[in-house]
């Protein structure tokens, strides 16, 4: 760090300078409770060195409320009133709840009447420890996090000096087994393109006939015009219901909903029916080995027959906004076994399902792959995103094909770093797989209360990533909120939940409690 940087920093430290402490430390407010985001570096340090090791009765977060605190209806005067302005300059069409996250800790998110909900959305699965959490401050109020943040390198060409270090002691220690390389992007949606151009230029380097053979100058006018053989016709092959991103390339690999796809043009690339199982899968096994026996002969052909050859599939773990539609080990196994066959790659799309939420780091770690997939893309919960890799043939033959102007960025780096530490700290993927099986079993009761409120429940042995279909889905989440619940949903009726990995039983009983009420009603 440069000695103005760090005389920079101890002076905004020292006066409060606007950019730093206020903005990261607002000042000490009427509320008892002390919010990390009120908390100072030094008393952020003290609260992670003092944080338990394991999970104590006080629980990650001591200071969280004992439960939601309502005071208005959702959205509340205040809201109403800057949902109002904002939709003078954003279009506000999309909004749920309009938050203060200063005052959100722990598993609590707060809106700007001062309700604070148990949130078991989590900013569409994607915070993972907590809001306001002290570690992670300290990660964000590091020079070197400050540094990456207001000299943000084009990491292509200037990375920075601590570039390896920071992944090799962060986004690499929580590399998949088998991978030990990672480009980094920006989006989950960036993370999967990147990964499907890093597939068309393996398979064409194979066909071309290794690295070292030159382009034709045929290959280079065609590419110019969008043409064969330059710009190939090749595909990437995804699932029925499946959810990829919404930029362009991603957007013709995404499956799950009309309203994603409308009037945007696509390429001309094949889908395979993803197994629709029966649940509980445990009571259905038979007739759920026949479907995904049917689905993966159906995929085998497909790769075999369409005219656009697929280089890559793509699959999610758990398809998460197609409406959380689960296939056994055994399918994933059928499809590696497959790609392996046809020489083409697989790539295991964990930007919901990654980072702990199934009760295991990685989703596909369920699966006990012998073979490991060939790329696994990461986003959400892990801040970064990008993919992984651990085959040097998945590096293109030269460089600038795989290129742009940040290529992800040091700062997400670092904060997935502190996570991941904040996870091994606090063994949260543990506490994920426990808390998600007392969850589900909760529910497995509220289901047999509430059969025809509760339909094929899912998610059993995968943490807390539980769902189920609802016949009134959109009026269950709405009155959540009236309880003080912020859920979500996903696909057209299932309700899914999507808490950090720092939900714990006594959050799951709040929720529970909460759910029987609405349920009743
Ligand atoms: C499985 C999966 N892949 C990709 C994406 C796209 O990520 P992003 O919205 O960050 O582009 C999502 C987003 O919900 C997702 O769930």
């Amino acid at each position: 760090m440069s000695s103005a940087l760090r005389i920079g920093m101890r002076q905004a430290m020292r006066c409060g300078a606007p950019g730093i402490r206020r903005s990261v430390h607002p000042a000490i407010g009427a509320s008892s409770r002390s919010l990390a985001s009120k908390t100072s570096p030094k008393q952020a340090v003290a609260a992670v060195q003092a944080a338990p090791s394991q999970q104590s009765s006080s629980g990650y977060f001591p200071e969280e409320p004992a439960g939601p605190i309502m005071k208005t209806e959702i959205p509340g005067p205040r809201s109403k009133e800057e949902i109002k302005r904002l939709d003078k300059v954003y279009d506000t069409r999309n909004l749920n709840m309009i938050c203060d996250y200063a005052n959100s800790y722990g598993n609590y998110i707060s809106d700007m009447d001062g309700n604070v909900l148990l949130d078991v959305y989590a900013q569409i699965a994607s915070i993972p420890v907590g809001y306001s959490n002290p570690a992670l401050l300290l990660a964000a109020t590091s020079p070197q996090m400050v540094s990456a943040i207001i000299n943000r390198p084009a990491m292509g060409n200037f990375p920075q000096s601590d570039w390896a270090e920071i992944l090799e002691t962060g986004l690499l220690k929580a590399a998949p087994k088998g991978m030990n390389q990672v480009f980094t992007g920006t989006t989950g949606s960036d993370a999967n393109e990147l990964a499907y151009k890093a597939a068309f230029m393996w398979k064409r380097k194979q066909e071309r006939g290794g690295a070292d053979v030159e382009f034709t100058q045929e290959e280079m006018d065609s590419a110019m015009n969008n043409q064969q053989p330059g710009a190939p016709q090749m595909s990437i092959l995804s699932f029925t219901t499946g959810f990829h991103g919404r930029l362009f390339g991603s957007l013709s690999t995404t499956r799950s909903k009309p309203i994603h796809k409308l009037d945007i043009p696509a390429f001309d690339w094949p889908q395979a029916p993803f197994p629709m199982l029966k649940y509980p899968l445990d009571a259905h096994a038979k007739e759920n080995a026949e479907e995904e026996a049917r689905c993966l002969a159906e995929t085998e052909h497909i790769i075999t027959t369409f005219p656009s050859p697929p280089a890559a599939i793509v699959v999610e773990p758990i398809q998460s906004e197609g409406g959380d539609n689960h296939a056994t080990p055994n399918f994933f196994r059928g499809l590696r076994e497959i790609t392996r066959k046809h020489n083409i790659l697989m790539i295991v799309d964990e930007v919901q399902t990654g980072v702990g939420a199934t009760g295991k780091f990685w989703a596909h770690d369920h699966w006990n792959l012998s073979d490991p997939p060939d790329m696994v893309t990461f986003s959400k919960k892990a801040q970064a995103a990008g993919y992984y890799f651990g085959n040097d043939e998945l590096r293109p033959n030269k460089p600038y094909r795989q290129f742009n102007t940040w290529m992800g960025d040091p700062a997400r780096a670092i904060l997935f770093r502190a996570i991941i530490n904040e996870i091994e700290r606090l063994g949260l993927v543990q506490n994920t797989a426990e808390t998600g099986e007392y969850l589900y079993n909760g529910l497995e009761q509220l289901a047999q209360k509430y059969p025809n409120e509760i339909k094929n429940l899912r998610g059993k042995g995968q943490g807390t990533f539980i769902a189920w279909d609802s016949p009134r889905r959109d009026e269950v989440l709405k009155k959540a909120k009236s309880v003080g619940i912020n859920c979500g949903g996903s696909g057209a009726t299932a309700v899914r939940l999507r808490p950090m990995l720092i939900f714990q039983k006594k959050h799951a009983d709040i929720f529970l409690e909460g759910m029987d009420k609405i349920l009743q009603s």
